[in-house]
């Protein structure tokens, strides 16, 4: 049971941590082409992210998500997945990661106790890719997703983004890689966080609806009634055992039954994707070595978490942090 509950009734149990926001891509929608990363004094150490995640599991939370940036080019990142793999009161560690290091980190993940991997591809065109990424390697990312598969994990899935004019020629060949891997596949909309110069976000806003209309045209899609508790919409085929999912913060309201926060590589705790309020948890596990003062900052902050988000493309962005501070 947990002791995180916010002003609306809702039970927090689900934690993501951004253990970095350096990451080794620049996707055109995360990230502008020229970044500035935070300098190290200004980021969690390993044990200062390791005491906080003890903290909230204490508090009742069962999941943790490490993503970034990219979480696996957080150097010695491996020892503090093995600690949080080794919390008893832990039901679920997982990861989202671009798999850029899967092909040599699946195995050590696998041992550490990690659960599942969420893994980015938004196309299979080696060139594409490296377009939409700005510096991936394609080849890499397909050889760490076999990897990833290759462990037995009780799930790899994929996650695209989908943008008009962009990749949206792409929905249906990622739909049968996916369908040939026997991996689920969600596509996520995207969100105006940061600002970037890259693309108008409105002029290549692709919604939920229309990703399901392409893939109508050459499938049956079923609708999985049952709620999988986050935010994604599941569909199944008639013909594979793979799932799709649809993210939809556009056109669906799912806050009233969110279970999450995010804390950034900062050590800022985010109490909504879409809403800039937070608590420097930093502040905290610098000043005192009490973790009793710890717990109480976090049920504290259960107080400010927002009723719900607001994204509209065409404003100026309300949220300014980029998606790899934000911990995807
Ligand atoms: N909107 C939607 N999704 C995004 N991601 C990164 N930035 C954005 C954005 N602005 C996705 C990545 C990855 C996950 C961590 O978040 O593609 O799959
Ligand atoms: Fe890196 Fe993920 Fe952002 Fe792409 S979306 S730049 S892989 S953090």
């Amino acid at each position: 049971m947990t002791n995180l509950v916010d002003k609306f009734g809702r039970k927090v149990n689900y934690l993501r941590i951004s253990v970095t926001d350096r990451c080794d891509f620049r996707c055109v929608y995360c990230m502008a082409e020229e970044m500035t990363f935070l300098p190290r004094t200004q980021i969690l150490s390993l044990e200062e992210i390791h005491r906080i995640a003890n903290a909230f599991v204490d508090l009742g939370v069962k999941k943790i998500r490490l993503t970034g940036g990219e979480p696996l080019i957080r150097r010695n990142v491996i020892t503090l997945i093995e600690k949080l793999g080794q919390m008893p009161m832990l039901d679920q560690l997982v990861m989202t990661t671009n798999g850029s290091q899967l092909e040599k980190s699946a195995p050590l993940l696998k041992q550490a106790g990690v659960k599942r991997i969420n893994i980015s591809l938004d196309s299979l065109d080696p060139e594409r890719f490296r377009n939409l990424t700005r510096t991936g390697d394609l080849s890499q990312v397909l050889n760490g997703i076999d990897a990833a598969l290759g462990q037995g994990f009780d799930s790899v899935k994929i996650n695209a983004v989908i943008l008009k004019g962009r990749n949206d020629d792409e929905i249906l060949p990622l739909i049968d890689f996916a369908r040939a891997k026997g991996t689920d596949i969600t596509f996520i909309e995207e969100m105006p966080l940061g600002n970037i110069s890259e693309h108008q976000r409105d002029e290549c806003f692709m919604s939920s609806e229309a990703v399901r209309e392409v893939i109508s045209s050459r499938y049956a899609l079923n609708p999985i009634t049952h709620s999988s508790g986050g935010p994604a919409r599941y569909y199944r085929f008639e013909d594979s055992a793979s799932k799709v999912g649809f993210i939809s913060p556009h056109s669906h309201n799912f806050c009233g039954d969110c279970n999450r926060v995010r804390l950034t590589a900062e050590g800022r705790l985010l109490l909504c994707l879409g809403n800039e309020h937070s608590v420097d948890l930093r502040a905290v596990v610098r000043s005192t070595d009490d973790d009793a003062v710890l717990r109480q900052a976090i049920v504290d902050a259960m107080g400010l978490k927002p009723e719900q988000h607001y994204f509209d493309l065409q404003d100026e962005p309300q949220i300014v942090r980029f998606m790899n501070m934000t911990g995807g």
